[in-house]
């Protein structure tokens, strides 16, 4: 059978906030734009972001985008860089304006104002007392978002390919990144989309650990694909894990909770953060509440029968504020713990939350990747913003409500980039069919049926193996171990098989793609984590407990053939001085 062949000005893999926000830039622009999505649009992750998205605003006390870049360096823990900060937080405001307009139903203050929530790690006058500078639509901020996103799509006439799976990008000899090669999950027909830039944006890979808040999909397809085509990925040993998951299950209770006034105690009834943060206590950033949690269960002040949680108190704050700012927490609490939060306190502990590394990129959108001994050059054609990009924004951890701002303003970015680009190469090039053969037999792999590994059982021990080896954290022995354990499953999965050919639908190959992605971003993780010999934000080495600037204040780069390099933190802002490291306090 002949394979389907399509061609578009640009490729949008994944349809979450950062792709949808690119894609109407660029369709707004008259670009004839394609958007690939293993899942209908408006069920990407971004539909799961609760608490909402930072913009100094000032709204609700007084605010500063300059408050706001200090604010995020110093929960990068001095990781981000510093002109990538600075683009962010001044475009903060603006984007948050164009949402309105979209028809975002932001909640609103008294006198007609976007609402806005204080959140964890967020100061006025660089330090000083808490903010509130996270605008919120109740706590289902991420769903109002996707939605109008899509929408606007919609009328911008973007072309969408709903449930195709990306297997891989099409790069040819030069360097140059043509497209990908998909498939309809249907059907499990491959189609060729050539398009003269293509943009990476398929969120996180919360699913590497057991316990996480992500979605299924959230597997690192486009991370994968990266690593596949020879770009290496960044900062991966940075995983954040938030403070307040569903106990033993994982599902996300939004820092909107302690935003609006809820608090952590032990089973001694103590209000513990005051012993962790002082100033602050639970509006500390996330990496700090995750480690005071964890060390509570670890030294015995855990509750319930097996002291494994602490509970997160809101039923001081009346139903008025739980009812109108927390419906959506109330909801996955009364389902999952059958406990209504209005009455009695949630059981919580940290759970994998999001990936800060991924995809090296400059402000751009631009995919960068370091000559071996020179310096870095944009992988020509080949963009991506979000989760699975490293701009690096957050560095070694994130503060809650920077997520959805970085996938609007990068989103944009990126487009406005794309629409250059495209103004300069305005024909297809030529497609080298080496690389397009390459793809299909890649593909082709997963036609090989019968017995061996099952990739379900692979999937499963990989996680279990991330969260015991690469969790809150870390030391050498047990990252030593880790990285074995996951070299050996890597290995094995080159002999796993699908099972019986009659009963496999084309979702059985599906999962074995993806943990081949998975699989890549496990090694660039562990061995990230075990290279790097301090601790940092949510890199928190129990043998290194200290921030080492003079040896590790650079980001590290993960190749596919395991060969590790590092390179340098952007430290000079576009406009503005510096912010050097400093002790991190809160
Ligand atoms: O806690 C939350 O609502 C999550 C927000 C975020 O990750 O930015």
């Amino acid at each position: 059978m002949s394979l389907v062949r399509r061609k578009f000005d640009t490729l949008i893999i994944g349809a979450g906030g950062g792709g949808l926000r690119a894609a109407l830039q660029l369709s707004q622009a008259d670009a004839k734009v394609a958007v690939v999505s293993k899942v209908f649009p408006t069920r990407s992750h971004t539909v799961a972001a609760q608490g909402g998205v930072n913009a100094a605003l000032a709204n609700v006390l007084p605010d500063n985008w300059h408050w706001h870049m200090f604010d995020t360096i110093k929960g990068s823990d001095y990781l981000g860089d510093q002109d990538a900060i600075e683009y962010m937080c001044r475009a903060a405001s603006r984007i948050v304006y164009e949402l309105e307009h979209y028809g975002v139903p932001f909640s609103r203050l008294e006198n007609g104002r976007i609402y806005q929530r204080a959140f964890g790690g967020q100061s006025r006058d660089f330090g000083g007392e808490q903010a509130a500078r996270t605008c919120a639509a109740a706590d289902r901020t991420g769903h109002a978002i996707l939605h109008s996103l899509y929408q606007q799509n919609i009328r911008a006439k973007t072309h969408f390919f709903d449930e195709y799976f990306a297997i891989d990008l099409l790069r040819d000899a030069q360097g140059n990144v043509l497209g990908a090669l998909v498939m309809e999950i249907e059907t499990g027909e491959p189609m060729l989309i050539e398009a003269k830039a293509t943009l990476i944006a398929t969120g996180g890979v919360g699913q590497l650990f057991r316990t996480n808040t992500n979605a299924l999909i959230n597997t690192g397809d486009g991370l994968g694909m990266a690593l596949r085509a020879g770009v290496p990925l960044q900062d991966m040993e940075f995983f954040q894990f938030h403070p307040t998951g569903i106990a033993g299950k994982g599902m996300l209770i939004s820092e909107a909770v302690r935003g609006e006034g809820g608090y952590l105690v032990n089973s001694e009834g103590e209000r513990f953060m005051e012993r962790y943060a002082p100033k602050v206590k639970d509006l500390a950033s996330r990496d700090v509440v995750s480690r005071a949690i964890a060390i509570e269960v670890r030294e015995g002040r855990g509750c319930g029968p097996e002291r494994d949680y602490v509970l997160l108190k809101v039923d001081h704050l009346g139903d008025e504020v739980v009812t109108k700012r927390l419906p959506g927490i109330r909801d996955l609490s009364m389902t999952f713990l059958h406990v209504d939060p209005a009455r009695e306190p949630m059981p919580v502990y940290p759970t994998a939350h999001y990936t800060m590394g991924g995809i090296p990129t400059n402000r751009f959108g631009q995919v960068v990747v370091p000559e071996r001994h020179g310096p870095e050059e944009a992988v020509p054609g080949l963009y991506a913003v979000g989760e699975c990009a490293c701009v690096s924004v957050h560095g070694a951890n994130r503060l809650g409500g920077n997520s959805l701002l970085d996938i609007l303003v990068f989103g944009r970015a990126a487009a406005n980039h794309i629409i250059e680009f495209l103004a300069e190469n305005r024909y297809h090039r030529g497609l080298d069919e080496s690389c397009v053969e390459a793809a299909l037999d890649h593909l082709a792999r997963w036609d090989l049926r019968g017995d061996g590994e099952s990739v379900d059982g692979l999937r499963a021990e990989l996680k279990r193996t991330m969260e015991a080896h690469c969790g809150v954290f870390r030391d050498e022995a047990i990252l030593s171990e880790g990285v074995q354990q996951v070299a050996a499953l890597a290995e094995r999965l080159k002999d796993a098989r699908l099972r019986d050919h009659s009963k496999i639908f084309n979702t059985a190959r599906v999962e074995a793609l993806e943990l081949e992605n998975l699989m890549g971003c496990a090694q660039a993780t562990i061995r990230c984590a075990q290279a790097r010999q301090e601790s940092r934000g949510a890199h928190s080495r129990v043998d290194y407990p200290e921030r080492d600037d003079q040896h590790w204040l650079k980001h590290s780069l993960y190749f596919q053939d395991g060969r590790l390099d590092y390179k340098p933190v952007r430290m000079k802002p576009m406009t503005v001085d510096p912010f050097p490291p400093k002790p991190r306090v809160y």
